[in-house]
């Protein structure tokens, strides 16, 4: 198959990677990528927040399936005009997408599906700010309502702190005041065609900056998956996973269904677990990155298979998706300076050296070639990956890869999947 995969990050880097493992001989674009993703997909400029011209891409490339990676392209509308010209695409219309575009929508969407999310408060203007901080209380929780790149979400005591941020933000539009809801985070992955949905397997993402959570929030610092803690709570995996498509994706599903703006996609829940209870804290609208890098080498069934079925809407008639039963942990290696103004043209040394490594392999945000050298080209730029048998043995692997990375100024968490049981 041709297939068109529209993004530049390690997330569409391990979205190539599965494609090509399938060994199917697909012919692989990737627009407008980075460096490192040649590998295994020819690279195409284009402005992939314009729907304009990445359907005028699809349609010149002759793309028989078109994936969208980033949420900006899909909250654009990058979907609805390559499906206005007739190619099967994977990634939901702009009404759709509003599920990650507009936490509000999001907010309103799981209240009439009647799913599990924390009470939270719509703020319009400063004058409003006050109360809503007195509802839901301290720790504050203070969100933008639209995208932000991840530099949206404050979570603090600081009550100074939160009115700071949430004033910042109403200058770009309304801001949300939630309760915090304290557990661990899971990242759930489901693919939809808009009626049935598949689940894959749920991965943490590390989303502070430094060791031991602490820091500035990122796009997120490393993964891994599986999460063989859940199985303490829940039973198993699976009876977790059941219990998330039944309570959570589904409904949602259902609901954009009815509403007439049926999703059809990657529907990414972001959940707390406390016990055995499961609230929603964000919906994405696409794969999770760093989480990708990791759930996609344990998938075993064909990657194409599942998102030409989501795009055509026969996903009934496709198997669930199987995975592996080993692990993998990624680690992500950022520009020095990342989340704020990361420093660029860092010259990075050691990769051959890792792909010598049977168990690790790496996912390339971020980077430019210059001569026969890797060079920086962005905030973060590398997801080192390790496979193993078990969390242990896949973070071992992924930890030798970054050891052999020279790359100077870069910024990494040593305690990716450290104590995982
Ligand atoms: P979001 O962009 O909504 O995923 O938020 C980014 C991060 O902020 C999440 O991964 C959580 O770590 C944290 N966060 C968001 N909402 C809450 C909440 N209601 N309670 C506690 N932490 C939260
Ligand atoms: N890793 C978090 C995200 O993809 O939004």
């Amino acid at each position: 198959m041709r297939i068109l995969i529209v993004g530049s990050g390690a997330r569409e880097h391990a979205i190539a990677r599965s494609f090509a493992a399938e060994g199917a001989g697909h012919e692989l674009i990737v627009a407008p990528g980075t460096a490192g993703i040649a590998e295994f997909a020819r690279l195409e400029p284009v402005a992939a927040n314009d729907p304009a011209a990445v359907a005028e891409l699809a349609v010149r490339l002759g793309a028989e399936l078109v994936v969208v990676g980033p949420e900006a392209p899909l909250v654009a509308g990058v979907a609805d005009a390559v499906r206005e010209r007739g190619i099967p695409v994977f990634g939901p219309g702009r009404e759709a997408a509003a599920l990650e575009g507009s936490k509000a929508f999001a907010k309103r969407i799981m209240a009439a599906a009647g799913v599990p999310t924390g009470r939270a408060v719509d703020v319009r203007t400063a004058g409003a700010l006050d109360a809503a901080l007195d509802s839901t209380g301290s720790p504050y929780v203070v969100k933008a309502d639209g995208l932000a790149a991840g530099k949206g979400v404050l979570v603090t005591g600081d009550r100074d702190a939160a009115r700071a941020h949430a004033l910042q933000w109403l200058e770009e539009g309304p801001v949300l005041v939630e309760e915090f809801l304290g557990g661990r985070e899971v990242s759930l992955f489901f693919i939809s065609d808009g009626g049935v949905v598949l689940p894959l397997s749920p991965a943490q993402d590390f989303k502070r900056l430094r060791d031991g959570d602490a820091g500035p929030n990122t796009g997120g610092m490393g993964a891994y998956s599986p999460l063989p803690w859940l199985a303490a709570s829940f039973g198993s995996e699976d009876a977790f996973v059941e219990q998330v498509r039944e309570t959570v994706a589904a409904p949602v599903i259902a609901q954009l269904a009815a509403e007439g703006t049926p999703f059809v996609g990657l529907l990414y829940c972001g959940l707390v677990v406390d016990g055995s209870g499961i609230t929603v804290i964000e919906f994405n609208a696409r794969f999770g990155d760093p989480e990708t890098q990791v759930v996609l080498p344990r998938l075993t069934s064909p990657l194409s298979v599942l998102l030409q079925a989501a795009a055509i809407g026969a996903l009934a008639g496709v198997p669930a998706p199987a995975f592996s039963a080993g692990a993998a942990v990624g680690v992500v290696l950022a520009s020095a300076g990342y989340p704020g103004d990361p420093v660029l043209g860092a010259s990075i040394s050691g990769l051959d050296e890792v792909d010598a490594l049977p168990s690790v392999h790496v996912d390339h945000a971020a980077t430019t070639l210059d001569g026969g050298t890797f060079v920086a080209s962005g905030g973060r730029v590398l997801t080192v990956v390790g496979l193993g048998a078990d969390v242990e043995a896949a973070r071992d692997a992924a930890y030798q890869g970054v050891d052999l990375i020279r790359f100077p100024g870069a910024q990494h968490r040593t305690d990716i999947a450290a104590g995982i049981r």
